[in-house]
């Protein structure tokens, strides 16, 4: 009988290899090093597109909302042309900050501290007491603009002005959310929350990307899906998308077997679900809070004129339920990581294809590793 080494110190068991099924987890360093998270900032959020809301939050011309992106406060505002602008936040005068929170302006963005006055495009309009100075052209003073992207009425920002255009970096994905929903663009926000969790942003992405838990971790969600069920997967460079199937849900959450359930990953900190019952989408936004803490912004968009017994019912299952558990075990894996009992393991991925594999955590750890390895 092999017997087990208890001499062992705390370390790494083995490599991060390319074959799931053979390759050791990432080093628990990964989640709880300050430098790791530092350098995360830098080479993965500062360069990702950034989900920040969607199209119903800016309806008409002047509603702004505010944002942070990778630790910048940016505002995205709807011009009287219909076109949805993003600024960094911030006076180019000295520094004030714009706007806070969402809401509507009049015409025009008014900085509160001095007044100067930008258009919804961006340009600085009227600045007091300048008419008389020389080499002063409002012109050179106009808001710093950032890329936005929409993908199926998703608003996404990007910081770097060498980063991949979105519909190349995540081609396939609109259609992925338009062939089964459709009518997305028109979707509004029904609820939004957000959860303060005790983990590395990392742990939560890594839960979402496998179903080996659900029938363990998750008694009521088991219900609604058939998490055994052949998923149909469209797997792009920087997304994946799984099409499964619902059982019949539980007593109110009754659901008709067979009604297709889809989940999305998106690169770096998006996660998304649909469940079946209604029309619907789950956005998941996991943004790192320093290496141990991070933050869950989750919103939930459905159809306008949907039925409120059915919202409440998915709201439920979600906040009340599989939420709450998941954010119990992300919190009990963070404090594990931090255990001198562990530091690597193994991703259960010897079929790729099967329900149960972690292939794509194992897929999403070789992308983090790729970014924080780039020159
Ligand atoms: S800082 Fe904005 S007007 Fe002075
Ligand atoms: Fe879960």
């Amino acid at each position: 009988m092999r017997r087990r080494d208890i001499s062992k110190p705390r370390g790494e068991r083995g490599l991060f290899t390319a074959a799931p099924g053979r390759s050791f987890t990432l080093p628990s360093r990964y989640y709880v090093d300050p430098e790791i998270s530092t350098l995360e900032q830098r080479r993965i959020f500062h360069s990702g597109w950034c989900y920040v809301g969607h199209v119903s939050d800016l309806q008409s011309s002047g509603t702004y909302l505010v944002e942070s992106v990778a630790g910048q406060c940016v505002v995205l505002v709807r011009g009287d042309d219909g076109l949805i602008r993003c600024f960094y936040n911030v006076c180019q005068h000295r520094g004030h900050e714009l706007l806070t929170g969402c809401g509507a302006v009049a015409r025009a963005i008014v900085c509160p501290y001095h007044g100067w006055t930008y258009a919804l495009d961006g340009a600085l309009k009227h600045a007091r007491f300048t008419d008389g100075m020389s080499d002063f052209d409002v012109a050179d003073y106009s808001l710093r603009e950032l890329r936005v992207s929409v993908c199926a009425g998703l608003l996404f920002v990007n910081l770097d002005v060498g980063a991949t255009e979105f519909d190349v970096e995540f081609d396939g994905l609109e259609s992925t959310f338009l062939g089964h929903l459709p009518d997305l663009s028109d979707f509004t926000a029904v609820h939004r929350y957000k959860f303060d969790i005790a983990a590395n942003w990392k742990v939560v992405i890594d839960n979402f990307s496998e179903g080996y838990h659900i029938p363990v971790a998750h008694r009521k969600l088991s219900q609604v899906l058939d998490v055994e069920a052949a998923n149909e997967a469209v797997i792009g460079g920087r997304f994946t998308c799984f099409k499964s199937r619902s059982l019949g849900g539980f007593e109110g959450f009754e659901i008709e077997p067979g009604e297709p359930y889809l989940s999305w990953t998106v690169w770096p900190n998006l996660c998304i679900l649909s469940q079946p019952g209604s029309d619907n989408l789950i956005v998941f936004r996991i943004t790192p809070n320093g290496p141990e803490r991070c933050t869950e912004r989750v919103d939930i968009y459905a159809p306008t004129a949907a039925a409120p017994d059915k919202l409440e019912a998915l709201r439920s299952l979600f906040a009340d339920n599989f939420n709450k558990e998941d954010i119990s075990i992300v919190e009990s894996v963070q404090r594990g990581l931090r255990s001198d009992g562990y530091d690597q393991g193994r991703y259960v991925a010897a079929d790729t294809d099967a329900w149960y594999s972690e292939s794509g955590v194992h897929r999403f750890h070789k992308q983090v590793l790729e970014a924080l390895n780039a020159n």
